[in-house]
């Protein structure tokens, strides 16, 4: 482990016992595609953008990846024991120093800074996680804010003025399902010492629309470019819904879904800005909503990109597909697949509670969360993996030992590997798996 870091020009001093970061998420941390030209997660993000312009809202696209845990966690109201705090999933630099997990950690200091009647913050961020063809440690998101002043508006009627700035939002046609009232006395409650009804009524419903207008926008996009590259393409009309949700930093919370391709897939989540956020950041006459959206997922479907390891990808064949788009999203194409190498599937299976301890090196270690294992294997094979998942797991009856078997996929988005170079890599595996999580293999 290096005693310190360098990320973006940014140099940070390690704690051994926290630092937890691979090369390959270091190397990550590095690319900015999403301000990349004509690369697919810059051009989604342009496009998200395009629905929230200046001058209400202000653009911050090139924020730092490394935040502290207070501007990550504390700021946002999350609990000491949450477990998006643990080391299993976050990736730290030192105790109070680490990659982003989230666009929400740039809240606070942007409300702060009170620049706007609004924000949008794109940016990479870190999560570790399953391996497979929609996960990987490092993605992206858009963030984006509004929000209104008490002592600005006329008679300082915050509800009237949000119900006066909706009604100027274009309407979309679109099929919308909106079951639930517009809050919960429990689960997501109005923040009554704060707001009034109408007011939490009216900043809900000012959300909902702008978010809804935006993804119609993009899915009318990714419409047109599958008509472009085949007039018979038959469309599904677009449908949307709002569910509750959960987030520590908002009351009431939603999450909006979109039909698409016989799933409701989740698309966002948003809220109304819980108070405390405001008063914190030295504006308490400031009143407002929040939402964030993954943009990686949303190019995906965009694009018809179907392996989320491609934005990655150094390779010509993917980034030359899309020049000139950032310049012109009209002229949005989708991605056309290079011939499919075929996979390489190969498992390995394994005893827990090893007793072999030296022969693991006196690492006796043998709880681990499942994203050591997924590490573990990104860190060999790097992005030669597609996918791992665990296919058998059993306890034995007489030794009480844990059995785990998993399977892994190697294949290379850029050529045809051989048997050699897929049993290579599994033999490394099989091997780190003892070294470092003391296993016994079976
Ligand atoms: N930060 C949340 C997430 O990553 C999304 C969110 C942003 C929710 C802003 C509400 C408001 O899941």
């Amino acid at each position: 482990i290096p005693s310190t870091v360098t990320i973006r020009g940014h140099t940070c001093q390690t704690d051994p016992s926290w630092f937890n970061i691979p090369d390959n998420v270091l190397e990550a941390a590095a690319r900015r595609l999403h301000l990349q030209k004509d690369h697919p997660v810059s051009i989604t993000r342009q496009i998200i953008q395009a629905n929230f312009p200046a001058p209400v809202f202000q653009y911050h696209n090139d924020f730092s990846p490394v935040v502290t845990t207070r501007q990550n966690f504390d700021s946002l109201g999350f609990p000491a024991d949450h477990p998006g705090r643990a080391r299993s999933d976050t990736y730290y630099i030192n105790d109070t120093t680490l990659l982003r997990t989230h666009t929400s950690a740039h809240q606070a200091e942007t409300f702060r800074a009170n620049e706007s009647a609004g924000y949008l913050i794109s940016a990479d961020v870190y999560r570790r996680d399953a391996i497979d063809r929609s996960h990987y440690p490092a993605f992206h998101q858009m963030e984006g804010a509004r929000h209104w002043d008490r002592s600005e508006v006329p008679g300082g009627d915050v509800a009237a003025a949000v119900r006066r700035d909706l009604e100027a939002l274009p309407a979309h046609g679109v099929v919308v399902e909106d079951p639930n009232p517009p809050w919960h006395a429990e689960r997501n409650p109005v923040q009554d010492e704060h707001h009034s009804e109408a007011e939490a009524e009216a900043i809900g419903a000012h959300l909902k629309r702008s978010l809804e207008n935006m993804v119609v926008d993009v899915f009318s996009r990714a419409k047109a470019a599958a008509k472009r590259a085949d007039p018979d393409f038959v469309d599904e009309p677009l449908k949307m819904r709002w569910v509750e949700a959960y987030f520590p930093f908002t009351s009431p919370s939603w999450e909006l879904e979109v039909y698409y391709a016989g799933d409701w897939l989740e698309v966002l989540g948003c809220g109304v800005v819980k108070q405390d956020l405001f008063i914190n950041a030295g504006v308490p006459s400031k009143l407002g909503w929040a939402f964030g959206i993954g943009i990686d997922r949303i190019a995906m479907l965009l694009f018809k990109i179907p392996d989320i390891r491609l934005f990655w990808s150094r390779d010509d064949r993917f980034i030359s597909q899309f020049t000139g788009v950032s310049d012109d999203l009209d002229k949005l194409k989708l991605f056309a697949p290079f011939s499919k190498y075929p996979p390489s599937p190969r498992d390995v299976s394994f005893w827990l509670n090893s007793s072999s301890s030296s022969a693991a090196g006196g690492n006796t270690k043998n709880v681990f969360h499942e994203n050591d294992i997924m590490e573990l294997v990104r860190n060999i094979a790097g992005d030669v993996v597609e996918d791992v998942r665990l296919i058998d797991e059993f306890t034995h009856p007489k030794t009480g030992r844990k059995s785990m078997a998993y399977r892994i996929v190697y294949r290379s988005l850029e050529r045809t590997l051989t048997a050699e170079e897929a049993n290579n890599y599994h033999d490394d595996v099989r091997a780190a798996l003892v070294a470092e999580l003391g296993v016994e293999l079976r």
